[in-house]
């Protein structure tokens, strides 16, 4: 089964062929391509998201397809591909309805099916494509770190997603661009602080963590306190006139980065082990683009293999927006006999996606 997948939930768009055989799935391609035009603003702008869209999805769908070796779509496509999976939500409605748009017209066409996949969910089924379909079997806990998510997950089987806690404010990819626009580093702010961060020193600023009842088994979470501490520590050290001396200015932007993303990752891995104990299962699934920060990354690994608790993050490639994991998550889907109609709808916030998670759990 050849899949062709869609993702443009946010700002990136992003189109991946997948083939899976015999339970088998294999990536021929995975093309991302993420828009520039935020970067002047500190922050995505919707409208502007939705324009790179149109702008983007048919160059990228055609590169997608042309790096698989299959025609592109102005070519004779009609047998070549067997189904086609684009992400209805959550994220921005506009950005969201272009790559579904797109998709469910191309299907319609081919005669195809259309399959509509939630970018959680996608989210985690990055490891898959990396790990394989034997390691990354339910039960998991999984953690989901972008810039629109921060959630603790309980995977009792595929799709039986359990929320066991969330952000109750910014999420951890927000706190870092905005930390980073306070910084004046530009968006998405997650790489240039962890650049910054590894020239600095971690435990020079006292940044809080906000542990939100973690001792009680509480497992919700919150950055915004965060990122105000950050600010009036920048503010008291007259940022941005000063420092004045490029050094001094160096050495406060590394050691606030630097304390500042490993106040981010204490929490996330504190709550993540809390999460394991909970949950009662010792496999962990971290996913999302702040899973590409490399102090989370080394820290996650350490304290995993200290506990015996098994835990899988995919290369950092499959960690941002991409297509390959919503065709993964298509895939699954796909195999149960699974699809959607051709009027399959965005749905733009995730607690109007009713069932998507089997039961929260009170935070
Ligand atoms: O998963 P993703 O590509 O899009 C969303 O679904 O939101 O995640 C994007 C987020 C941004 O907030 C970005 O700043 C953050 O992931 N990010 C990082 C790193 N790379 C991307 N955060 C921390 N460290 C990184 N290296
Ligand atoms: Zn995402």
């Amino acid at each position: 089964m050849l899949v062709l997948a869609i993702e443009s939930s946010c700002d990136d768009t992003c189109a991946a062929v997948l083939c899976e055989e015999s339970g088998q799935v294999t990536q021929l391609s995975n093309v991302v391509s993420s828009h520039l035009v935020h970067d002047r603003y500190g922050g995505i702008v919707p409208e502007l998201a939705s324009r790179e869209h149109i702008r983007l999805i048919g160059p990228v769908v055609n590169a997608a397809l042309g790096e698989a070796g299959i025609e592109p779509v102005a070519g004779d496509l009609k047998g070549k591909i067997d189904a086609i999976a684009a992400t209805n939500g959550p994220g921005l409605i506009g950005s969201l309805l272009v790559g579904l748009s797109y998709g469910k017209a191309l299907a319609y066409g081919l005669g195809i099916p259309i399959i509509g996949i939630n970018h959680v969910e996608g989210h985690l089924c990055a490891a898959q494509l990396e790990f394989g379909l034997d390691d990354i079997r339910p039960p998991f806990v999984g953690l989901v770190v972008s810039g629109g998510h921060t959630e603790l997950i309980r995977a009792a089987n595929w799709g039986a997603w359990e929320l066991l806690g969330a952000t109750r404010d910014d999420a951890a990819g927000e706190a870092f661009d905005k930390v980073a626009k306070l910084m004046g580093l530009g968006f998405p702010g997650g790489p240039a602080i962890s650049r910054l961060a590894a020239k600095g020193d971690p435990e020079s600023i006292d940044f809080p963590r906000a542990w939100m009842g973690l001792k009680q088994g509480k497992l919700d979470f919150s950055f915004s306190g965060l990122k105000t501490a950050v600010k009036l520590y920048l503010a008291k050290a007259g940022w941005p006139e000063k420092p004045i001396d490029p050094q001094e200015r160096e050495t406060l932007m590394t050691n606030v980065a630097a304390s500042f993303e490993m106040a981010v990752a204490d929490v996330l891995a504190a709550k993540l082990w809390k999460a394991t104990e909970v949950a009662g299962i010792r496999k962990v699934v971290v996913a999302g683009g702040v899973a590409a920060n490399p102090t989370l990354r080394r820290k996650l690994t350490a304290e995993a293999t200290q506990q015996g608790i098994e835990l899988f993050i995919p290369a950092p490639a499959l960690c941002g927006d991409n297509a390959a994991m919503i065709g993964m998550a298509a895939i699954n889907r796909l195999s149960d006999g699974e699809s959607s109609s051709y009027d399959v709808a965005a749905i733009p916030n995730l607690d109007d996606w009713s069932g998507f998670y089997i039961s929260r759990q009170e935070g």
